[in-house]
């Protein structure tokens, strides 16, 4: 027998809110239906609701957009980009594929992990500021390694720049 539980299902919030509206409307206008439009709504939810989608967000996006709940979690967790838990005050993502790991991404994630004070990838620090995350090839491989901070790229990375780079980050 499958014991009851106490779980009910989020309340959703009221999606989007005002300030998106317009943004939303756009992004909606650039697809042949809403549920194409997916990706990038939840892009902007996310950044709305300081950098992760919380259940709450999950279910008002999904009855926004005229998809399941189950559709908006899958995405979720399927794409590396978005955070289904509460990330920190700044992201950190480290290429761990290939040509960045020949040419030292493994010190990288090292360094990031440290000054994030964090034990592994994909947890947010002790002091909540940093979410450092492995990520696959960056599309830098050129320039390799290559981490993100932030959303802003950066290359030919060494230790001490990335330290740098997460110390000026308040
Ligand atoms: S392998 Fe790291 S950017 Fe391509």
């Amino acid at each position: 027998m499958i014991p009851p539980t106490n779980s009910a299902p989020p309340v959703a919030v009221q999606f989007p809110p005002k300030e998106l509206k317009k943004e939303c409307e756009d992004i909606l206008s650039r697809y042949p239906t809403r549920m194409a439009a997916c990706l990038p709504i939840l892009l902007l939810a996310q950044k709305h609701y300081d950098n992760w989608v919380s259940p709450e967000v999950e279910a008002g996006v999904a009855e926004y957009l005229g998809v399941s709940d189950s559709h908006i979690r899958g995405l979720l967790t399927f794409y590396a980009m978005y955070n289904a838990k509460p990330a920190g005050r700044h992201e950190v993502w480290v290429c761990r594929t290939l040509t960045c790991m020949l040419r030292g991404a493994g010190k990288l994630r090292d360094t990031a992990l440290g000054c994030a004070k964090a034990k592994t990838t994909g947890e947010v620090g002790e002091d909540g500021k940093f979410l450092v995350k492995d990520m696959e090839c960056l599309g830098l491989c050129e320039v390799a390694p290559a981490v993100f901070v932030d959303g802003e790229a950066h290359v030919d990375v060494t230790p001490e720049k990335l330290t740098e780079l997460m110390e000026a980050c308040d």
